[in-house]
């Protein structure tokens, strides 16, 4: 039978990061994954995380099955972080968060959650967009539709096409957002942008989707949940994916949260039900090990602020960077210009280098980009830019 099963296409992000493992070359680079490095590039569990992981391993009593929604102090410490302390919402409790694995776990949750149980079928995502998110909502058999994001000449949000596309959008159809450190391009709406999209958002009646991976990647906690916290002023129902794989560095722990805000409790509850079917029917309940470590680091003061202070430093050495990478492009005599970099936020730069020069960065040297030109900025280290840009100017 399985004779007749074709390949699947290798996956763009994954897919590069295994072409590297097997590359000889010892030179070779990657800034495909958004993966961060540290200057030494490695990628360190963080010392918060390492202290946590110590104590919970010595206070551990059982490996009992969780609930379907996960580790509930967890669920606590993921809304704090949302809506910031002593929110509304949390007061009112008209928000259920259940734990999913990884932030990709949460846009399916939400994907069948919309699918099975609302009146629409269409989400809206950017164009561009990370390159799994079109792949996790067709699964859930919904109809993908894409609004203008990117002006590729001013290396900025293109917000007139953002409005003038979703003014497509009908009511109850999903609209998917990037919390902040839009990936790939590393631009966000400014505050005032926020502020019309919320409105306009509750106007229209979209059901608002904030996928919320780099919280803290950006300006800081709660710098960068500006936009969500505007949409939950101003709309009653919102649904959100967040991710801490970034965050607290916890990649392999799949630390992810599914979030449901509704108009009250009551509805908050009966909706989580279907929530609750839906994860049982898919992965049952999720692992404890990095949820238990998040929930253990936010209770505590003392961790919490060691975690603070490490998120810090994982920001300001990419933005530190950025702006080599910028002086450092300018300095081998590349024209174009480059300034643009040094003002996106979080992990990625959509570098503007097109398929054939990501390619030969690839082939001649032993660079990994993502076909669309997208960088991972968090993998550049003082030892390893000065190749970058050789092999940058070379190719341009
Ligand atoms: C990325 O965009 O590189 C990360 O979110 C990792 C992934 O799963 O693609």
């Amino acid at each position: 039978m399985f004779e007749k099963v074709t390949a699947a296409p290798a996956d763009p992000i994954l897919g590069l990061t295994d072409t590297f493992r097997n590359d000889p070359r010892a030179h070779k680079i990657n800034l495909g994954v958004g993966i961060y490095k540290d200057e030494a590039g490695q990628t360190p569990v963080l010392r918060c995380v390492k202290k946590a992981e110590a104590r919970l391993v010595a206070e551990q009593t059982t490996k009992n099955y969780l609930s379907i929604e996960g580790v509930h102090a967890y669920a606590d410490v993921v809304q704090k972080l949302l809506f910031g302390d002593n929110a509304a919402i949390i007061n009112e409790q008209r928000a259920r968060t259940a734990q999913s694995p990884g932030g990709t776990g949460a846009l399916r949750i939400a994907g069948e959650f919309i699918a099975r149980q609302l009146d629409t079928n269409t989400i809206w995502i950017s164009n561009p967009t990370w390159a799994n998110h079109r792949a996790v909502f067709t699964a859930s058999g919904l109809e993908v539709k894409e609004y203008g994001y990117y002006d590729a000449d001013a290396k900025d949000l293109d917000f007139d096409a953002m409005l003038a596309d979703l003014a497509q959008a009908k009511a109850g159809d999903v609209v998917l957002l990037h919390g902040c450190c839009h990936n790939p391009t590393g631009i966000d709406p400014t505050p005032a942008q926020w502020d019309q999209l919320a409105k306009l958002s509750a106007e229209k009646g979209w059901l608002p989707l904030f996928d919320f991976a780099y919280q803290g990647f950006g300006k800081g906690i709660d710098e960068d949940a500006y936009g969500l916290r505007v949409f939950a002023e101003h709309n009653k129902e919102l649904l959100i994916a967040s991710s801490f794989s970034k965050n607290f560095g916890m990649y392999n722990e799949r630390v992810g949260a599914f979030t449901l805000v509704a108009k009250d409790a009551d509805t908050a509850n009966t909706s989580f039900s279907q929530v609750k079917s839906i994860i049982r029917a898919i992965y049952s309940n999720p692992p404890a090990h990095g949820a238990n470590v998040i929930a253990m680091i936010a209770e505590d003061k003392e961790l919490y602020a060691d975690w603070l202070v490490e998120l810090a430093e994982m920001r300001e050495r990419i933005q530190e960077m950025r702006t080599l990478f910028v002086e450092k492009l300018a300095s081998r005599g590349v024209s174009r210009d480059f300034s643009f970099i040094a003002r996106q936020n979080g992990m990625f730069s959509f570098s503007g280098l097109t398929k054939e020069q990501v390619a030969r960065l690839n082939d001649e040297f032993a660079i990994y980009i993502v076909g669309s030109g997208r960088i991972s900025v968090a993998g550049i280290t003082k030892n390893n830019i000065d190749a970058l840009c050789d092999g940058i100017a070379a190719v341009i």
